[in-house]
């Protein structure tokens, strides 16, 4: 942890005056912002490129008062709180009537998060004392792949943003947290917005409920729209058993392509990445992989599907809206 106390302490004075510091956690690098003023929190919408109806997360000190940020509590936000904060799981609850809009998007809930990484914990401990909240979306360009190292988050942003990065090495989950909402549980039950880390299974194991899919109702978050998460490249997915016929095809028209693959494959690929065959290592990696693989001069990044079950769930999501819209991308670089 190359980060100084020092550096965390001028880090949460600057976030106090009202200004962004991009910040560690264990899933991805946060763009952050004092969620209770909301100008602070618009020029997180401004740096982004992000639609200002989009909620962001309040992230909180371990130990936060959670009575202060939602006004209706279920027992069941306990129970996951004290299972698996701090830690990758986001929460949504009926917002307090105190806490402002702007960090939800007009919506009348909040997305509450306690990280597990120590700088971000040092940080929003530092921050008002342990007793504020500090609103974060991924720190990248809104629809690009987030950050995992603070090199990502330099290269997102040019230094007129005035975005004070805190380097807190490689975010160790590697895609965002898993989004549980909780605000509809009496009509709804528990709704899961976005797959991540923390599977469904651990979920019900805690509450006793199997979290469900959302419905047409469910509230908007930019991370569950259908392309995000999406290098300059285009993506395309293929099944292992794919991969070196199209390869080659592709190859054979003089086409570059790079290879994100976790099987040993042998290829014509204009550059490779390897992963590790298992979730929790894939996912470490597979930001970081897009964005290598990205700065080379590949015309399209081919993925090796990785296996359908539910410990995949998540990077399998992220993989499908990383290659949403580059239907059809194979077929034009063929003809
Ligand atoms: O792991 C993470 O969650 C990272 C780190 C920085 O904590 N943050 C992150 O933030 O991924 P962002 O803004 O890129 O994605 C947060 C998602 C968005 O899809 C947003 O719409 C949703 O959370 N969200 C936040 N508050 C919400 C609310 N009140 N209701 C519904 N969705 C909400
Ligand atoms: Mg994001």
């Amino acid at each position: 942890m190359s980060t100084q106390v020092s550096a965390i302490e001028q880090a949460a004075r600057k976030l106090e005056a009202g200004g962004l510091v991009a910040f560690p956690t264990e899933t991805v690098y946060g763009l952050g912002a004092d969620a209770e003023n909301p100008v602070a929190v618009a020029s997180i919408y401004a740096a982004k490129g992000r639609p200002n109806d989009h909620p962001v997360i309040v992230h909180l000190a371990p130990g936060a008062d959670l009575d202060y940020w939602a006004s209706a509590i279920p027992d069941e936000a306990r129970r996951l709180v004290a299972a698996f904060w701090p830690g990758p799981l986001t929460l949504i609850l009926k917002r307090h009537a105190h806490i402002p809009d702007a960090v939800s998007g007009g919506q009348d809930t909040v997305g509450l998060r306690c990280p597990s990484h120590p700088v971000a914990m040092a940080l929003l401990s530092a921050f008002k004392g342990g007793k504020g909240g500090v609103a974060a979306p991924s720190a990248n360009k809104f629809g690009n792949v987030s950050p995992t190292a603070a090199q990502h988050v330099q290269d997102e942003f040019d230094a007129s943003a005035g975005i004070t990065v805190l380097d807190g090495g490689s975010s160790q989950v590697g895609i965002e947290s898993t989004i549980l909402d909780l605000s509809r549980l009496d009509t709804h039950g528990p709704v899961l917005l976005r797959p991540g880390h923390i599977g469904a299974a651990q979920i019900a194991a805690v509450i006793g409920a199997m979290p469900v899919a959302p419905d047409a109702s469910a509230p908007r978050a930019s991370g569950t729209l259908e392309s995000h998460y999406a290098p300059k490249a285009p993506v395309a997915l293929l099944s292992g058993d794919q991969v070196a016929g199209v390869l080659n095809a592709l190859a054979d028209k003089g086409r570059r392509v790079a290879l994100i693959h976790y099987s040993p494959l042998l290829t014509r690929a204009s550059a490779q990445h390897p992963l590790p065959e298992d979730p929790a290592g894939y996912a470490h990696g597979i930001y970081a992989a897009l964005r290598a693989m990205d700065g080379t001069d590949a015309e399209l990044i081919l993925v090796e599907s990785p296996p359908q079950d539910d410990s995949w769930l998540g990077i399998n999501d992220r993989l499908r809206r990383a290659a949403h819209g580059a239907h059809g991308t194979i077929d034009r670089l063929l003809a």
